[in-house]
């Protein structure tokens, strides 16, 4: 008899449960799951209740014999997991929206994972995701933990650091970035192959191939100038087609908050006024997602949730676990530790590369594209540094590492602001950043 297939969704009164849920069935042939755990904290309460009734309608609906539990107790939904996922936000939306509003503040953009605000959230994120390392190396230590809780690459740094556990850092960009490529030169995604570098929300999609044939100049003649090609939560500024030419890779959504900082401020601020920061939309959406999850009659994904920036993230979760669980050795883009892959950076920090996927995990394929340029070096390393000093920080409350963080991170670069938006970040984080008690006000 095969041993049964367990899941822990820690975060599972998340908005974007029902996508996962939506995966889970459309695969369940190829990664039949017998039990599926939806893990939540007492304050998420209502929402794990919600979102499970709605997770429980569409497993009946598709007729699946799937198991699902609701819990707020982590170490019985870890217990034998073959896969744990996390999609925590500590400190909740709240959270985020002073993330987002401090750097504002002194005119340095504000964003959940890029920046101060990414900073400030891998400060909260990065000690309660080794808390349910500590969980899983005790009670599942074989399990993967594919981890989605953002700043999803400097969380999965941690925790190769840090922990024992098996990890893969997940981010639905790349898949979208494939899914994008494909619809822009008019073909099914299927025959479209990409090769990514960089790291988690900095990274450039090097090379295009449809059916081997290789197709990157001509992406990057179609997203110069145009609107339409930046993800759901990144402002759609056209790239500008010199600019785009002279890198000669294709820049993910994110490198426009670098690559076209003061339109970004600009609009940041703009909104600010009008309809307050990204957080504040999203607060929007989920209330109006949460009221459509409780009508009784609901049994599938609303189309409402395609609002949110993270399409296709149940694409990229279920199809991880489908080939890990039937060793499949395809190619997926995932962060993992570096091994050299990138030369230009430490081999123990975490990189978003294409890797094999087998039973064993995510093994970084050697890339294709030569040596990174020096434009796409620089930046990359004084990032990936920023990245290595904000772990140090988070892990062990290390102030002069935070500060060094926030100083030579590209969107501050200032020793005064970085000091300022650190102490801000401390004080509007108290309860949640206990390894920082002793700098306080
Ligand atoms: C993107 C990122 C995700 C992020 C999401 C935020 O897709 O890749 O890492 O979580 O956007 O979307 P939201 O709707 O919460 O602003």
């Amino acid at each position: 008899m095969r041993k049964k297939l367990k899941v822990a969704v820690i975060g599972g009164g998340s908005s974007y449960t029902p996508e996962l849920i939506e995966g889970f069935i459309k695969r369940y042939q190829e990664f039949p799951i017998d039990e599926l755990y939806l893990v939540d904290i007492e304050a998420g309460r209502e929402k794990l209740k919600t979102v499970g009734a709605l997770a429980v309608r569409m497993i009946e609906k598709a007729g699946l014999p799937i198991e699902l539990h609701m819990t707020f107790d982590r170490r019985e939904a870890i217990k034998d997991a073959a896969f744990v996922t996390t999609q925590i936000r500590v400190g909740m939306l709240d959270a985020r929206s002073r993330d987002e509003k401090i750097p504002l503040r002194y005119g340095l953009l504000g964003q959940e994972t890029t920046g101060a605000g990414g900073f400030a959230k891998a400060l909260r994120t990065i000690p309660v995701i080794l808390d349910i390392c500590k969980d899983i190396e005790e009670v599942s230590p074989h399990a993967f933990l594919l981890n989605f809780t953002n700043p999803a690459g400097i969380v999965t740094e941690a925790v190769t650091k840090y922990t024992k556990v098996k990890t893969i850092g997940l981010c639905n960009l790349p898949i979208g970035t494939k899914m994008l490529v494909a619809k822009m030169l008019g073909v099914d995604v299927s025959k479209v192959e990409i090769e990514m570098a960089g790291i988690n929300h900095l990274n450039w999609t090097t090379k295009v191939w449809v059916e081997g044939i290789e197709k990157t100049g001509e992406v990057l003649d179609i997203i110069s100038g145009v609107k339409g090609v930046s993800v759901k939560n990144i402002p759609d500024i056209e790239w500008e087609r010199e600019f785009i030419q002279s890198v000669g890779m294709i820049p993910c959504s994110y490198l426009r908050y670098y690559y076209m900082k003061d339109k970004m401020l600009e609009k940041q601020l703009q909104d600010l006024e009008t309809k307050g920061t990204r957080a504040d939309e999203v607060k929007k959406v989920e209330e109006e997602l949460f009221a459509l999850y409780q009508d009784p009659f609901l049994n599938r994904k609303p189309p409402q949730l395609e609002k949110r920036g993270g399409a296709y993230y149940s694409e990229a979760a279920v199809n991880l676990m489908t080939s890990i669980y039937n060793n499949k050795k395809d190619i997926q883009i995932v962060n993992v530790k570096n091994n050299g892959i990138l030369s230009c950076l430490p081999d123990d920090v975490s990189v978003e590369v294409n890797c094999v996927i087998d039973s064993e995990g995510a093994t970084p394929l050697q890339l294709k594209t030569a040596a990174l340029p020096p434009h796409i070096r620089g930046l990359l390393q004084v990032v990936k540094a920023y990245e290595e000093l904000t772990v140090e920080a988070a892990v062990h409350g290390d102030y002069q590492a935070g500060m060094q963080a926030l100083t030579i991170h590209p969107l501050i670069g200032s020793a005064e602001l970085a000091k300022r938006v650190f102490s801000d970040i401390l004080n509007g984080n108290k309860e949640f950043l206990p390894q920082f008690s002793r700098y306080k006000d």
